[in-house]
């Protein structure tokens, strides 16, 4: 019976609430689930509108917020990874370099009171401006930022929208981006409806898992949101990085290696885990926890009782929470058409050039590697229609049939400064390519790095153009168009002509 009235007084603490932020005729932009606490963001201080949020997801995932135009916010946290980096990590930047630390979820930022692994930034408006000017990531200044987007044919419209005035400013540019992040809430797992009475029942084995995970884990895991949001030591054997966590904001002993605890929604698809992705599966997450966590004066008291360090699990124990941990998985959240990148590969748009006539033109290669490139075009041709034919099973075979086809090129006439580029190109495109197979079974990842791919192999097809000395490397973040030119200016024509959203990004590319 309490329990009745609790949920009674919540729903209608949750229908007031949500009919807040209800525009008239409009569906509500942020509605608090009904297991949910009370969000901490101060929505007075930035009322969402649909126009707003709108700006803030294209700013999101536009790759002008980067110094060379090549990585969004979108490239670190990709939607079907549970807005992770898949397969790193360290997430990496411009230039590829490295960050220190994996790539966080984002998913229910409103009930969040301090953001990064190490808690130190407390406004989720404020967040922004660490990737974009963190040199491993954006490596971009503000003033910059808002320069391009001042210059370009979209954004003085989009601001205008939601602001009332085109005026771009550091305010409301952070604002947009916290309005569209704010809209991210995940909370329609299995977990969820069986928590909400939704019809949903899970099984016995799932809880029992919940059963142990509440006695051995909510300590700090604890909630709907499956965080305290406090900062604790959970016992990592020290990482090569010797990032200090906490530590690096405070600078006192008693913060060292504390991280914040993570929220475990959407686990399945955020892997590897942790602030450094030393885990790749939940099997070595629950194992660290039973058999190797380590002591230091700063480990949580929590993970050393009674002398004892860690937590006791039997296997079996270990796999039922793990069993309980995949009901936390919310495909309606990784699948939103709401979150995703709205330009993104199902518009794709030929390349600029016809490479193709362009390779039967050339003269300065011999027989086998042109016939290798016709066949390694053709082949590329074939994936990027099986993606707007989003067809994802026909993808990873035709990205296998390309990368066998890169296999047969015959190096043994290039010079060596040439066989050192095709190597290096070859392995990035190995690894895109990867990647495009292993994320079979979501069409959002394999586009992500078909993005990747495509930019690879147009560098590598452009560097056989005889008779150049440099060449530019085109990205036109917001219809998805790459392309290679040998004319420096072709990007302002492509502002114009094809409402590229944003300022060009060139490449240089010396001469073979
Ligand atoms: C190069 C990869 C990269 C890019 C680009 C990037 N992020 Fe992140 N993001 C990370 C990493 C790594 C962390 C963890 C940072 C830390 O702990 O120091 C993070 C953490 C966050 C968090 C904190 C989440 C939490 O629960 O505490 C937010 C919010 C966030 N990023 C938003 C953004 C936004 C907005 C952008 C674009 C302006 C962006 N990120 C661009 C890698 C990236
Ligand atoms: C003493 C507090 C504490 C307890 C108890 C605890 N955790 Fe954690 N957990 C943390 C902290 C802190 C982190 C982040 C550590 C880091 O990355 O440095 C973490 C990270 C994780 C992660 C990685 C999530 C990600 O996104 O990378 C998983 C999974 C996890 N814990 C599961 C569990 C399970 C299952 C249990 C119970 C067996 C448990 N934890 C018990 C504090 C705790």
């Amino acid at each position: 019976m309490e329990n009745k009235t609790k949920l009674l007084l919540a729903s209608a603490l949750i229908f007031i609430i949500s009919v807040s932020f209800r525009q008239a005729d409009e569906p509500a932009l942020f509605t608090i689930p009904s297991n949910f606490p009370k969000p901490t963001y101060d929505f007075s201080k930035n009322p969402l509108t649909k126009e707003g949020i709108e700006l803030g997801k294209t700013l999101f995932y536009d790759a002008a917020l980067s110094k060379d135009n090549s990585i969004s916010c979108g490239s670190c946290h990709q939607q079907s990874a549970g807005f992770t980096q898949h397969g790193h990590a360290l997430s990496h930047g411009v230039g590829d370099h490295f960050t220190k630390r994996n790539s966080m979820p984002l998913a229910n930022l409103a009930w969040g009171n301090s953001f990064g692994w190490d808690g130190g930034v407390h406004d989720l408006d404020l967040f922004a401006v660490s990737p974009i000017t963190n040199p491993v990531e954006m490596d971009e200044s503000l003033a910059n930022v808002l320069e391009k987007l001042r210059y370009s044919s979209n954004y003085p419209q989009l601001f205008e929208k939601a602001f009332g005035t085109d005026e771009i400013n550091t305010e409301r540019f952070l604002k947009a981006l916290s309005q569209f992040m704010l809209t991210m809430v995940s909370a329609n797992s299995r977990y969820d409806k069986y928590m909400r009475y939704e019809g949903v029942e899970l099984s016995p084995a799932e809880i029992q898992g919940m059963e142990i995970f509440k006695e051995k884990c909510s300590s700090c895991h604890s909630g709907q949101l499956f965080t305290d949001f406090k900062l604790r030591n959970n016992g990592l054997k020290l990482a090569r990085n010797d990032d200090t966590g906490r530590f690096e904001v405070t600078q006192a002993d008693e913060d060292k290696f504390k991280f914040k605890v993570p929220s475990l929604r959407n686990l399945t698809s955020t892997a590897p885990y942790m602030h450094d992705g030393r885990f790749t599966t939940l099997e070595e997450v629950l194992d660290h926890y039973a058999s190797g966590v380590e002591n230091s004066p700063t480990l949580d008291p929590i993970l050393k009782q009674n002398g004892t360090l860690g937590i006791a699990l039997t296997t079996d124990e270990k796999q039922k929470i793990i069993t309980f941990l995949k009901t936390l998985d919310d495909d309606d959240f990784l699948n939103n058409n709401r979150f995703s990148e709205s330009s993104g590969f199902s518009e794709f748009k030929p390349a600029k050039k016809d490479f193709f006539a362009e390779v039967v033109d050339l003269k300065t290669v011999s027989p086998q590697t042109k016939a290798t490139l016709q066949q390694s075009l053709a082949a590329y041709l074939k994936i990027k229609n099986a993606l707007v034919k989003k067809n994802t099973d026909l993808v990873a075979k035709e990205t296998e049939s390309f990368l066998a086809v890169l296999q047969k090129m015959d190096k043994t006439k290039l010079t060596p400064s040439q066989k050192d580029f095709f190597d290096k190109i070859n392995e990035k495109l190995a690894f895109d390519g990867d990647h495009i197979i292993e994320g079979k079974p979501f069409y959002d990842h394999q586009s992500d790095h078909f993005g990747d791919f495509s930019k690879s192999f147009y560098l590598m097809m452009a560097s056989f153009k005889p008779n150049k000395t440099t060449l530019y490397y085109y990205y036109c973040s917001n219809s998805a168009q790459n392309w290679v030119s040998d004319k420096a200016n072709e990007s302002n024509s492509a502002l114009l002509n094809n409402k590229c959203g944003s300022v060009q990004m060139k490449t240089i590319l010396p001469k073979l």
